[in-house]
């Protein structure tokens, strides 16, 4: 939520803050702004819309030197305007300041300020954070900052600059911050994209953590001023992993990246001669008798298949819940639980409140996430690194394959450990699991198909999402791309579900996408399938290769390759992803940006 990034060095401010905004536009791209140090004074220029506006009006009105910050917001407090856009400034333009986060009491603040004389500009909360610096500064900018923050409680990613010193001072808690690393310049940003082009050598900090960077070097401390080591952290990501490649789209480019993302999910890992898997994790699953995993949006749905995976082939009671309700609902916790948090970004505050719910209670903790150095990693005993690589558009979607084959992974590491899984079992399914790249890759080749199908729907006002057993949350998973990219409304329900109350809905304007792969539980989907069919519903069934049954009663069938019916959800989510891709696309949607929501989710 929010892209941040400063800079101090030799090159011009602006070109690095906007190609760095640019790299963080996925975080908030309502409005944007930059300050730069130009001729001793802080000028700034902040714009409501997208990034392109703000580098219109910079390309009209150049700002040149060699310090600055900049940002892209997602609005909490205070519409999407020019004032309310970042950087905040004080009255007489001395310092920036840039927040990501909320600062859950700026209304008190507030009121003290405006009564001590303070004009404020904009309707945020992260206002009052230039007023307070302001009134603490007494030409020690780190201190001012410090004194500040002691009065202000909340969530914050916080840069600020002043006119007369050429340091950018940070400070984090719960809203994420990277330090890059140069030589005679130096960086900060909310996320590793934003460095990529410079450096690949980070400091992530930690909660509690503040910084003062200058061209020359960077010190960390804790906010009562105490220095603190941070190691420096080389990142594996590289340029090309961030960029479009060609693509019209970042969702299509991680769409097709999905089989070398499983290679990398799985690569090393998996052991199916010796019916192993090699995790490298501490933790022991035989202290643990049940499970509870939490997760928000796309990660709950792939935590939604772990349980499955792990009740079917590790025997060991699983719970699965959004993080939003489990962190509040007091849940049921002992030193034999444990917990997993799943999440692309790391940095999601539900999930990693759950999370610490479920540390307090005394559980073993699991990760099992995709950015390196992320908070959920620096809490937990042990992080299962997905391996998806940098995930730009907003849709997840290679995320999500490689959470579920690390879901896979995890319930064969449980099984095995506690010996409930036998070796031909866990033989078996592996050998099935080392063939996804394969058969993902192979799924593709469906697409021309598929926009045939979005463009024949592309004008339904709602889609229907009926999917059984492990495939029902493929059904809730393909209904959350469609709404996100396409804003076309969607509901998922598991199909023996829809006869409850759904099957109201059901006329011959509703599209519905029925998961029909090869199961245990196929004909009574077909059942589902065919009730619908009686109401004049129109199926869109996403149906196993050979399955020439099913073409009787659907209007469209998408065929995806044969696997184990526990990973069908694997090769199942491909048409859906590549559904709502093309719908949105034959809409003329923001297919990457789409309005309202942010990828990184960092305020409860
Ligand atoms: O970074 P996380 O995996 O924790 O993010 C969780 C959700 O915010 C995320 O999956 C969201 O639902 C995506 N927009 C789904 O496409």
């Amino acid at each position: 939520m929010c892209g941040i990034v400063g800079y101090v060095g030799f090159r011009e401010a602006t070109d690095v803050l906007l190609e760095g905004l640019r790299r963080l536009e996925y975080r908030g791209y309502d409005s944007a702004g930059v300050a730069v140090k130009v001729n001793g004074h802080l000028e700034v220029i902040k714009k409501a819309g997208k990034l392109q506006v703000l580098a219109d009006e910079l390309k009209a009105h150049p700002l040149s030197g060699k310090f600055g910050v900049g940002h892209t917001r997602w609005a909490t407090h205070g519409a999407p305007t020019d004032p309310n856009a970042h950087p905040h400034m004080t009255e007489q333009g001395d310092i920036a300041v840039i927040h990501n986060g909320i600062i859950e009491n700026y209304l008190p603040l507030k009121e003290g300020l405006i009564a001590r004389g303070h004009i404020f500009t904009s309707e945020t909360d992260s206002e009052v954070l230039a007023h307070l610096i302001e009134e603490k500064y007494q030409g020690n900018l780190a201190e001012a900052v410090r004194m500040a923050l002691s009065e202000a409680y909340g969530a914050y990613a916080l840069v600020v600059a002043h006119k007369d010193k050429e340091e950018i001072v940070v400070a984090r808690t719960v809203s994420p911050l990277v330090i890059g690393l140069g030589g005679g310049e130096n960086f900060v940003a909310s996320d590793v994209p934003a460095l990529l082009p410079y450096t690949r050598k980070v400091i992530f900090l930690h909660d509690g953590d503040m910084a003062v960077i200058t061209r020359e070097g960077v010190t960390v401390s804790d906010l009562a001023g105490n220095p603190v080591e941070r190691e420096v952290v080389t990142v594996e990501w590289d340029l090309e992993a961030a960029e479009k490649s060609g693509y019209p789209h970042y969702m299509l480019k991680e769409i097709y990246e999905q089989p070398r993302v499983l290679e990398n999910t799985l690569g090393g890992r998996l052991h199916q001669e010796e019916a192993t898997v090699e995790l490298n994790l501490k933790l022991d699953p035989r202290q643990y008798h049940k499970v509870h995993i939490v997760a928000c949006g796309t990660a709950y749905y792939a935590a939604w298949v772990g349980k499955y995976l792990i009740e079917s082939l590790a025997r060991i009671p699983v719970e699965v819940e959004v993080a939003s309700e489990y962190r509040y609902r007091d849940p049921v916790v002992d030193s034999k639980t444990l917990a997993i948090a799943i999440s692309q970004s790391g940095e999601t505050i539900d999930t990693l409140e759950g999370l610490r719910e479920a540390k307090r209670k005394g559980a073993g903790t699991l990760g099992v996430i995709n950015a390196k150095g992320s908070s959920i990693t620096r809490e937990v005993d042990d992080t299962l690194y997905i391996h998806a690589g940098p995930e730009i558009g907003v849709a997840s979607t290679k995320a999500y394959m490689a959470m579920l084959a690390a879901m896979g992974l995890v319930a064969v590491w449980m099984g095995r450990s506690k010996g409930t899984l036998k070796p031909e079992v866990a033989q078996e399914f592996l050998g099935e699991m080392r063939k996804l790249p394969r058969l993902v890759e192979e799924g593709l080749e469906a697409r021309a198909h598929i926009a045939k199908i979005a463009e024949k729907y592309h004008q339904a006002q709602d889609y229907l999402f009926l999917g059984r057993h492990i495939q029902a949350p493929t059904a809730y998973e393909g209904a959350l791309k469609l709404k996100e990219i396409s804003y076309i409304h969607a509901e998922a329900y598991p199909a023996g579900e829809m006869k409850h109350g759904p099957i109201a809905l059901i006329d011959e304007r509703l599209p519905v996408v029925v998961l029909a792969t090869e199961s245990p539980f196929y004909e009574k989907t077909i059942s589902n399938i065919q009730e619908v069919r009686a109401r004049g519903g129109r199926v869109i069934a996403v149906a196993t290769k050979g399955d020439n049954e099913v073409k009787r009663f659907a209007q469209d069938v998408i065929y995806v390759p044969k696997t184990h019916h526990l990973l069908a959800p694997v090769v199942s989510v491909v048409p859906l992803q590549l559904l709502a891709y093309e719908t949105a696309v034959f809409l003329g949607r923001d297919v990457d940006q789409p309005r309202n929501l942010a990828k990184s989710v960092t305020v409860e």
